[in-house]
């Protein structure tokens, strides 16, 4: 296929109506992907774990293990228009009937639909009492280096899947615009408690980023994303040892144990130097480590190193590597915050053409906020530009490439508690 005709290709179109929304891209991807039948539930909700993020089990798996994400990602903003504590019995069954209309018209996997819902300081700051065990704190500048929108909404609905047709014809239920879902009937809706006050839009997965590359600010015209990657850094991320599994994620105590925390930020990339300048070589050096590159680990976008990106096994320690190379590699630096060998956050995180610009929607869950701050910390790695030649910004990883222009936390409860959670009473 030649360049001019892939942005009239299927996968294109499905991922800029993903991004549009609304009714009318709605019935256009229904008709895009016509010839696929998304298949119903075939566990009821009560069948359906207590944690909202369990997505790994019914996640597919690739050749070597490693969990394949959803290809079409929707992020909902949401503020509370509701009638506060006074109506909340009402507001949540309404809210917990929305939900399960989704578990009932899609199966949870990639080929149907998995969600999970959040709520920010903001929603919690209307109640009195305590989250007894869980930090929420507000959002704020994590860096030296940036000045981020600090978000204030009430709550987050991450919707995924394959299929575009399925996050938007979730969302279009979620916001009683249809009367059926997948031929189910809708039984509740977002109406007269929340609305949507912004929404962001991705998509992850072989393909997808060279597809979507050309004409997106923040990439250059060369059209350098590979076709292989799954990201338009142009590498693969999230190997199976590499990403916190869903039990370190998981809030053990209190009346939030089965949830989990999401902090979401939005990046924009600017991948002019990435591609024009720097070499494969420093690509690789940069994202993974010096010895990556030395020793020539890595084959295109890294789909051979297995289920590991082996910064554990091959990565000198990040200041040696400072000190000696002049380079440090994102993986290296990101995993001095492992404990006991494995990683504290579970990333989910995405690629956006939002506003035609290039950005990732860094979407990661851990069971504390503290738990990503200490990994933020060792991925800025600000100490490692001291007595070295790695810069705050320059040969620090990726660094150079990325500005953060919005930071969010929100408290993900157990499927118990989605529908408006309350804190615990003082007294109790
Ligand atoms: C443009 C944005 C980003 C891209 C393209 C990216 C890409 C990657 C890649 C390719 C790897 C190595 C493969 C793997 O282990 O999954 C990696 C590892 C990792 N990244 Fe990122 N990353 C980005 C931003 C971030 C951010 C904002 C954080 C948050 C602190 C982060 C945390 C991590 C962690 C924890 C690891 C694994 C480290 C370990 O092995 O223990 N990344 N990333």
């Amino acid at each position: 296929m030649d360049r001019s005709d892939r942005g009239l290709s299927r996968r294109g179109f499905v991922k800029n109506a993903v991004a549009v929304g609304g009714a009318a891209a709605f019935a256009a991807c229904l008709q895009r992907e016509e010839s696929v039948d998304v298949p119903q539930a075939v566990l009821s909700p009560d069948e359906l774990p207590s944690r909202q993020h369990a997505w790994n089990e019914f996640l597919s798996t690739d050749d070597h293990g490693n969990d394949v994400p959803p290809r079409h990602h929707l992020l909902l903003a949401l503020e509370y228009v509701g009638d506060g504590p006074a109506d909340a019995a009402d507001e949540r069954d309404q809210l917990e009937a929305a939900f399960r209309t989704l578990e009932r018209a899609y199966k949870r996997g990639n080929e149907g639909l998995v969600f999970a819902v959040g709520y920010g300081p903001a929603y919690f700051d209307r109640f009195e009492g305590n989250l007894k065990g869980v930090e929420l704190p507000e959002p704020e500048a994590l860096t030296a280096l940036e000045a981020p929108e600090l978000d204030e909404y009430d709550a987050l609905v991450h919707l995924a899947s394959d299929y575009g047709k399925v996050t938007l014809g979730a969302e279009e239920a979620l916001k009683g615009e249809l009367s059926e879902l997948n031929g189910l009937e809708v039984e509740g809706t977002l109406d007269g408690i929340f609305e949507v006050a912004e929404r962001r839009t991705g998509f992850i997965g072989r393909g997808l980023p060279a597809e979507k590359q050309s004409g997106v600010a923040g990439i250059p015209d060369s059209e350098p994303v590979p076709e292989d990657a799954p990201m338009f850094m142009g590498f693969k991320s999230g190997f199976e040892q590499t990403q916190a599994s869903e039990d370190r994620v998981t809030i053990d105590e209190g009346p939030f144990a089965g949830g989990t925390t999401i902090h979401l930020s939005k990046l924009n990339l600017h991948l002019n130097q990435w591609y024009e300048q720097d070499s494969r070589e420093q690509r690789v050096a940069k994202m993974f480590s010096p010895a990556h590159n030395e020793e020539d680990l890595v084959e295109g976008a890294g789909h051979n190193l297995g289920d590991s990106s082996r910064v554990a096994e091959v990565a000198a320690p990040a200041e040696e590597a400072a000190r000696t190379k002049g380079t440090v590699g994102h993986a290296q630096k990101a995993a001095r915050a492992r404990e006991g060998g494995e990683p504290v956050v579970l990333r989910r995180d995405f690629d956006s053409t939002d506003d035609g610009r290039a950005g990732v929607h860094f979407l990661s869950l851990q069971r504390s906020i503290a738990d990503f701050v200490a990994t933020r910390e060792a991925m800025t790695g600000a100490d490692l530009a001291d007595g070295s030649s790695v810069g705050p910004r320059t040969n620090n990883g990726i660094l150079q490439y990325i500005t953060v222009e919005n930071r969010a936390n929100y408290l993900v409860p157990p499927r118990e508690r989605r529908a408006l959670p309350e804190p615990v009473p003082e007294s109790d």
